[in-house]
């Protein structure tokens, strides 16, 4: 059995019922939301509007409507830039953020709209007020994410927002790697736009994900077709969250994301925040320990999640990574984790770092387990 320390990347497990919910939905219910008059489709309408519900309490959401389901946090985030962004905007990012940001950044870049990136520390901190100081006249968004996937530093996102709100500017979060393991307050810190994915901290399967916009928020489709309401229009209906939701919905992942999302909620997320950072402190603090290991990242353990990024001296890390899944059954991430430009700010580019990234499910027994391993690897090196 493979000891799996990839959950940055995806969760696994998944919580319990996500499995059985997602096989129930293909064998006992069937049908698609909105789109017929019969039983089975007012129960997969029900199942969507649970899911809404749960995920806008998870967040502080006021509504569930506020709540558009997607694929995956990558088409959130691109319908947010996007669907908000045109040319002659201003827009201000991190130079920590995933390529899911930066790539249609850089696409609405070419398109006419201006991007300023600003420069993170070498832990991968952003500065609020930097932020407020690349404020311009014409700034339509501020877009950075709640907790950086390479490090696992926790952004100021409540500073940002309150300053954002006190400029007048927009602000967009990136919660991949903090729904459902950090608390997340989306009406009390003002937040204008949140995406994240369902399949990592929410414990839902794959093909999941969502994005909230907050009231009076007009984005434009990055799809347009048939939402099971105002059929009778030709053109795209603008009421959310059906407006952003064209096509058949991917109904048992869903059923499945409703499971995930309350059993983050029965658990709790502070329950769930304390245990991943303790387990990455235990791995942290057992890394420090071995000659010729590198750790990134914060150093005060207030500003990091149970991500642990580290380097071997001298070894690239793919290497690392192979030997730890071929010899031990340990799977972890290793080089740049999609985000480049967040390797080049904390000084791991090219070839990146091993990411270890710990879950709910995790153990002291496996840490040890992992440490073992790691050690082994260490210590052979160094004699070579
Ligand atoms: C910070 C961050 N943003 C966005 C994404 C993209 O998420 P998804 O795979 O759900 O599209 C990831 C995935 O690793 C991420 O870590």
């Amino acid at each position: 059995m493979t000891l799996y320390f990839d959950n940055a990347a995806t969760s696994f497990p998944k919580a319990p019922g996500v499995a059985e919910a997602v096989y129930e939905y293909l064998k006992e219910v069937g049908a698609s939301p909105g789109r017929g008059a019969y039983q089975s489709a007012h129960a997969a309408g029900r199942i969507i509007s649970d899911a809404r519900k749960l995920i806008a309490q998870l967040i502080g959401a006021q509504e569930p409507d506020q709540i558009v389901l997607t694929p995956n946090a990558t088409v959130a985030i691109n319908l947010a830039l996007k669907g908000l962004l045109k040319a002659g905007d201003h827009v201000i990012t991190s130079s920590m953020e995933h390529n899911s940001v930066i790539r249609p950044l850089r696409r609405l870049e070419t398109e006419g709209v201006e991007l300023t990136i600003i420069p993170c520390d070498g832990q991968g901190m952003l500065d609020p007020d930097e932020v407020v100081k690349a404020i311009k006249k014409n700034t339509a968004l501020v877009a950075i994410t709640h907790v950086s996937n390479v490090t696992g530093t926790i952004m100021p996102v409540p500073e940002v927002a309150s300053r954002c709100a006190a400029e007048g500017v927009r602000l967009f979060v990136d919660a991949a790697q903090s729904a459902g393991i950090l608390p997340v307050h989306v009406a009390d810190w003002k937040v204008s736009m949140l995406a994240a994915s369902g399949h990592k901290g929410l414990l839902g399967p794959q093909g999941t994900g969502f994005l909230y916009v907050d009231h009076g928020i007009k984005i434009r489709p990055l799809v347009e077709g048939g939402t099971g309401t105002f059929s009778e229009l030709e053109i795209q209906p603008g009421e959310l969250p059906q407006g952003l939701e064209s096509g058949t919905p991917n109904m048992p992942g869903v059923y499945g994301l409703k499971e995930g999302v309350s059993f983050v909620l029965d658990t709790g997320v502070e329950a769930i925040e304390h245990r991943e950072r303790e387990l990455g402190r235990l791995i942290r603090q057992g890394l420090v320990e071995m000659p010729g290991v590198s750790v990134y990242g914060p150093v005060n353990e207030l500003h990091r999640t149970g991500v642990v990024p580290f380097n071997l001296k001298d070894v690239n890390p793919a290497e690392v990574g192979y030997v730890l899944d071929s010899v031990y059954g340990v799977a972890v991430r290793t080089g740049l984790q999609c985000a480049p430009l967040a390797h080049r700010t904390i000084g791991t580019f090219p070839a990146g770092t091993v990411r270890i990234s710990p879950g709910w499910f995790h153990t002291q027994a496996d840490v040890v387990v992992l440490l073992n391993a790691i050690g082994d690897i260490a210590a052979l090196r160094s004699r070579i």
